[in-house]
């Protein structure tokens, strides 16, 4: 995926994609996954349905797509990790610390996300075993999904496992492994959720699923929701904890950003609408609640894998995939403090491999046991894991990508980041002169401005 080209600097530098496709596999590989196919369908259906919908994609298009692009172009500009990256754009002592905060973020993440993505990895063991596959109810499917994330063991060895994997590929197996692998594990995902996309809205009473994802409810839309559509947009695209900076930098200063990120960005979106339909059409059908949160997708999809025919061997597809879909992002996470430790603090690459994997599974301990042991130690009413990805994906990675698009809206300025976006686009510019003034004034004015009015709703200031 990475190859050396020995001609540049440092040895950041060196480490270029092997073509624009390698970068684009990896940079779907980073954005589609859990939070496409687990937790989108739940927050839609935790937060009105439609109306979610509708201002998730306001959100991704005038706030998501500017910030996915500056934070590439800061990389691709700087060749640097985070920290550097804001350090040389931004100058004074505030920027680099605030690099070293979406680095933080993402290591943050990735424990939390471990210890999900460990659920999805038994899961894959539990349709191999034939025990999900054997559903006649809804309830039937949530009585076991409760039964296995309360056992301590199950989560965290799950845990362990995946946690392990990542870091073992993250010290071997990056350049190649993930590349091949992500060839041919996107399609299948695609052509597998449109299936399961199919197969639910042929359902009896799929029309009242497709009705609560199609049809907005205004009164639905408060601050929180909005702030919640804002911070799974940026969450879905892998925003504001460093990772699409480090994979920006391993780009050619010559790569055309924007041709390179619109495919990444579609992708992604298709796959969380997909799953979103595929759930909501199969729980309205069994008469399930679309508000029962994190179990949602553990409690539709093994009924639906119950009833189709052949379902044994999609419940393994299906599992195996997501499992790969969470590993190639897990490991885009983990990848900017591993960057950072390596470059800037020049450690092995192993050394500083083992001690993030080993914080990862640590930290993400209580995460994974939220939903079993310690589901009474809440604060607020809300656990560990509740307050850990609520704390991530509704304050520090808006933060960071508000963070990335001043520095280059209004710090590094909006006519260096049009140059900067020309290189290597100029016939597209020259196709579409609208896209300059779409990016300074989305750079400079509409994503900073409207990320501070999300964040002064949600406090109660406006
Ligand atoms: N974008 C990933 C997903 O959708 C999650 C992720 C967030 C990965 C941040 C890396 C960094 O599952």
């Amino acid at each position: 995926m990475l190859c050396r080209n020995e001609s540049e600097g440092t040895k950041m530098a060196r480490e270029t994609w092997r073509s624009p496709v390698g970068f684009m596999l990896a940079a779907a590989g980073s954005a589609v996954g859990l939070a496409n196919i687990w937790r989108f369908p739940y927050i839609v259906g935790n937060n009105g349905g439609g109306v979610f919908v509708v201002l998730y994609l306001f959100c991704l298009l005038i706030i998501g797509v500017p910030v996915f692009i500056a934070e590439i172009l800061i990389g691709r500009e700087t060749q640097k990790s985070p920290s550097g990256a804001f350090k040389m754009l931004g100058k004074g002592a505030v920027w680099p610390f605030l690099g070293k905060v979406t680095i933080f973020t993402g290591f943050v993440v990735s424990s939390f996300y471990s210890a999900v993505a460990g659920w999805i990895l038994g899961y894959l063991v539990e349709a191999i075993k034939g025990n999900i596959t054997i559903f006649t109810s809804g309830e039937q499917a949530a009585t076991h999904y409760q039964h296995l994330v309360s056992q301590p063991l199950w989560t965290l060895g799950y845990h362990l496992v995946f946690a392990g994997a990542c870091t073992a590929i993250l010290v071997y197996g990056v350049k190649n492994g993930i590349e091949r692998c992500s060839k041919v594990m996107m399609p299948m995902l695609f052509v597998l959720l449109i299936i399961l996309v199919i197969r639910g809205i042929t359902l009896p009473n799929a029309g009242q699923g497709l009705q609560f994802l199609l049809t907005p409810d205004w009164s639905k839309a408060t601050p929180t929701v909005i702030l919640t559509a804002l911070g799974q947009a940026f969450f879905t695209l892998s925003l504001g904890q460093g990772t699409m900076v480090t994979y920006g930098c391993y780009l050619r200063r010559d790569d055309n950003i924007i041709a390179n990120c619109a495919p990444v960005v579609l992708m992604d979106t298709l796959v969380s609408l997909f799953a979103a339909i595929a759930v909501m059409t199969i729980v309205f059908s069994a008469g399930l609640a679309p508000t029962s949160g994190p179990s949602l997708l553990f409690q539709t999809l093994p009924l639906i894998f119950s009833k189709m025919i052949g379902g044994f061997v999609f419940a393994g597809i299906f599992f195996l995939l997501v499992t790969l879909a969470a590993i190639t992002s897990e490991i885009s996470a983990m990848e900017p403090v591993i960057a950072y430790l390596v470059v800037e603090k020049k450690w092995s690459r192993r050394a500083a491999t083992l001690l993030c994997g080993s914080g990862v599974f640590i930290v993400g301990i209580p995460s994974a046991l939220s939903f079993g042991v310690m589901q009474d130690w809440t604060l607020g009413g809300a656990t560990f894991f509740d307050w850990v990805s609520s704390f991530c994906t509704n304050l520090m990675i808006p933060l960071g990508g508000f963070f990335a698009v001043v520095l280059v809206g209004w710090v590094w300025g909006t006519s260096n980041a049009i140059k900067g976006l020309r290189k290597g686009a100029a016939q597209l510019f020259a196709r579409g002169p609208w896209l300059d003034k779409y990016f300074s004034f989305c750079f400079k004015y509409a994503a900073p401005i409207l990320i501070i009015f999300v964040f002064l709703h949600k406090i109660g200031i406006l």
